[in-house]
């Protein structure tokens, strides 16, 4: 480790070539020698290290498009231990200024030269309710209890996997828990699949835009109250914006369409969050994200009224990494309140694109 530190200096000291920009000359002196002047990584025998399964490959953009610059900084001016990497990755936040890194980050980006790739700045926090547009690659268990009315649990556990550029796989299965007489009745509710494809984003205007279509099977017991009965077909779009101040807002609105409208009725559905995220040690800390969602839903049955549920939550990343989060929040209705519970949600959510469960920390 001294040896390669002597030899960055040594490089620092050297003479510059005129033709790369700030970022890339001290990219070429202090970060060349481990991670390749192509941004692939140094082989084993020349950088003296056994790369860890992390290790970046920032040619790759399905690799690195999802990490925001933040979280680059971060690792260059404290070290890789900062955000759970390792310890081989040293810190810079002695020896360059914040500028240099942001230009350092900013030549690091140059690496991936298809600018298509939605960028990982646009994957907000996600909301307990409103689906993000932007594609992941998410383990999530969701849980909803009902805190008044028939006691009631509902879980989901949700796998989300990205296919390429702008794909996502969604898998969503319910596990519902009720109470309706003397006993608590559980099982399996109705498993949906679904397909998102992000339209629109960029980076610039902080805006991305997708659309998903699923499908919902019967598999929930009718009779128990588990499942719908019937065949139903999901569609949404989802529109997110990123404000400079990381304010943010989230918008998704849809229909569900079952077969068997005998069973379930049609519903509408358009759902609102606003939220702020703050993080602690210059935006590179523990992220915190406030946020509140407006639920409207309606059943497309004569007389029908639209339900509004208001939802305030707070979401909180709880590993260094940032991968692992979890959100807590209540959903209260606004309208027809005697009907409807108020309901206690909370989800913790894995990004294991970022690293294993138990890396990180
Ligand atoms: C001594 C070798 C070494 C040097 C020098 C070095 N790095 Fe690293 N860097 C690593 C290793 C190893 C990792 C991977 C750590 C891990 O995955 O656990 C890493 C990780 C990173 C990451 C994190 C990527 C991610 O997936 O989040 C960034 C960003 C980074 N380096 C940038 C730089 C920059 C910029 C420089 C120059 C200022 C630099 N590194 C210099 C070895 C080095």
């Amino acid at each position: 480790m001294t040896v390669l530190c002597g030899f960055l200096l040594l490089a620092k000291a050297s003479g510059s070539e005129p033709q790369l920009s700030e970022g890339g000359q001290i990219y070429t002196k202090a970060c060349a020698a481990c991670h390749g002047p192509d941004g692939k990584g140094t082989a084993k025998a020349i950088a003296g290290f056994d790369q860890p399964n992390t290790f970046p490959d920032f040619s790759r953009c399905d690799q690195t498009t999802s990490e925001v610059n933040s979280a680059y900084a971060a690792v260059i001016t404290y070290g890789g231990p900062y955000r759970g990497f390792s310890q081989i990755m040293p810190s810079f936040g002695k020896a360059l200024t914040p500028k240099e890194i942001n230009e350092l980050v900013h030549y690091l980006r140059s690496f991936c030269t298809n600018s298509h790739w939605p960028r990982g700045e646009l994957n907000l926090p996600r909301a307990v309710q409103t689906e993000k547009a932007y594609p992941e690659d998410e383990e999530v268990i969701t849980a909803a209890v009902n805190a008044r009315n028939a006691p009631g649990v509902e879980n989901h556990i949700i796998h989300e996997q990205r296919f390429g550029m702008k794909n996502q796989l969604e898998v969503d299965v319910p596990l519902m828990f009720t109470h309706p007489e003397q006993n608590w009745y559980g099982g399996i509710g109705d498993v949906t699949i679904g397909w998102k494809r992000v339209l629109y984003s960029s980076l610039p205007k902080g805006s991305i835009f997708a659309v998903q279509g699923e499908v919902s099977a019967p598999t929930g017991n009718y009779n128990h109250g588990l499942g719908a009965g019937t065949t139903s077909f999901g569609v949404f779009g989802m529109y997110d914006q990123l404000f400079p101040t990381n304010t943010f807002f989230q918008l998704q609105g849809g229909a569900a369409l079952p077969v068997d409208t005998t069973k379930a009725p049609q519903n509408v559905y358009g759902y609102a969050t606003f939220g702020q995220t703050f993080a602690g040690d210059h935006g590179f800390g523990r992220a915190w994200s406030p946020m509140v969602e407006f639920l409207a839903n309606r059943d497309l049955v004569n007389s029908a009224k639209t339900d509004w549920d208001l939802l305030p939550q707070m979401q909180v990343t709880l590993s260094k990494r940032q991968h692992v989060r979890g959100d807590i929040g209540v959903r209260v209705p606004v309208t027809d309140t005697a009907h409807r519970p108020i309901q206690i949600e909370f989800y913790l959510l894995w990004d294991w694109a970022d690293g294993k469960l138990t890396e990180g920390w």
